[in-house]
């Protein structure tokens, strides 16, 4: 695991941009693997940049995104469906048929976990971006979930839900539940880039790079991985 420590969370997006903007340039048809919340905004305004200074182009590029809340369609604002809209999608020149996420309103959700694992089978990610809950999640992946999970609902503990609780108006209407790839569904990516800024992760982290792997801490499993780049701001390495 190779770890990057970096000034500030500005320093974090642009190495973690120029890693992604490489494989898209290398391979117009990659497959990126994607993530939501604060840790990743950054980045994508550094490949939104590059794409209107430099060309780089996502037209052939297809998408997987981690996870997605139960109930919540992509008009809805807390959705990640409006989230990968509003901070990249509609700012690249991807063609949204060629981008996934679990569908929050589906009324069989066993039958949505289907479909979306019998995706992922199909798209192997050449990166998978993660950002990580201050619990040590990844995706919607909380303590105790399996190495060999695959996309599943998830019923969100009650510190993520406290952590998300601050993008709603009101902690009530933040969803109990998620759609989340599982961890299997991670570690079969070609690399990773997990991303992480602020004290408040710095528990996290230090699980994540010195800690034993053990289901506890979800991230410490990408330990397992060959080609993983964490990328911290001092902040959120300030325990290692
Ligand atoms: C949510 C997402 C995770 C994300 C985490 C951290 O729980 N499901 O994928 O990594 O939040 O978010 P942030 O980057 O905003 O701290």
């Amino acid at each position: 695991m190779k770890v990057i420590i970096t000034e500030n969370y500005d320093e974090m997006s642009r190495k973690a941009g120029e890693i992604v903007t490489e494989i898209v340039k290398n391979n117009p048809n990659a497959v990126l693997g994607l993530a939501t919340g604060s840790s990743p905004i950054g980045m994508y305004d550094y490949m939104v940049k590059e794409h209107i200074s430099n060309g780089v182009s996502y037209a052939n590029v297809s998408s997987v995104n981690l996870d997605e809340y139960v109930g919540l369609d992509a008009d809805n604002e807390n959705s990640y469906a409006f989230f990968m809209s509003k901070y990249l999608f509609d700012r690249v020149d991807i063609d949204k048929k060629n981008t996934n996420l679990p569908n929050g309103k589906a009324e069989d959700k066993q039958a949505e976990c289907d479909r979306y694992n019998a995706l992922l089978e199909t798209m192997k990610q050449d990166v998978q971006v993660l950002g990580i809950g201050s619990n040590g999640h990844i995706g919607f992946n909380e303590p105790g979930t399996s190495l060999d999970s695959v996309t599943h609902v998830v019923d969100l503990t009650e510190n993520t839900i406290k952590d998300n609780s601050r993008l709603f108006d009101d902690i009530s209407q933040v969803p109990t539940q998620a759609f989340s790839m599982g961890i299997k569904n991670i570690m079969n990516a070609k690399s990773i880039i997990l991303l992480a800024s602020g004290k408040n992760k710095a528990e996290a982290i230090k699980g994540l790079v010195k800690g034993k792997i053990d289901i506890s801490l979800p991230a410490s499993v990408l330990q397992l991985h060959p080609f993983v780049t964490v990328i911290v701001d001092k902040d959120a390495a300030s325990l290692l």
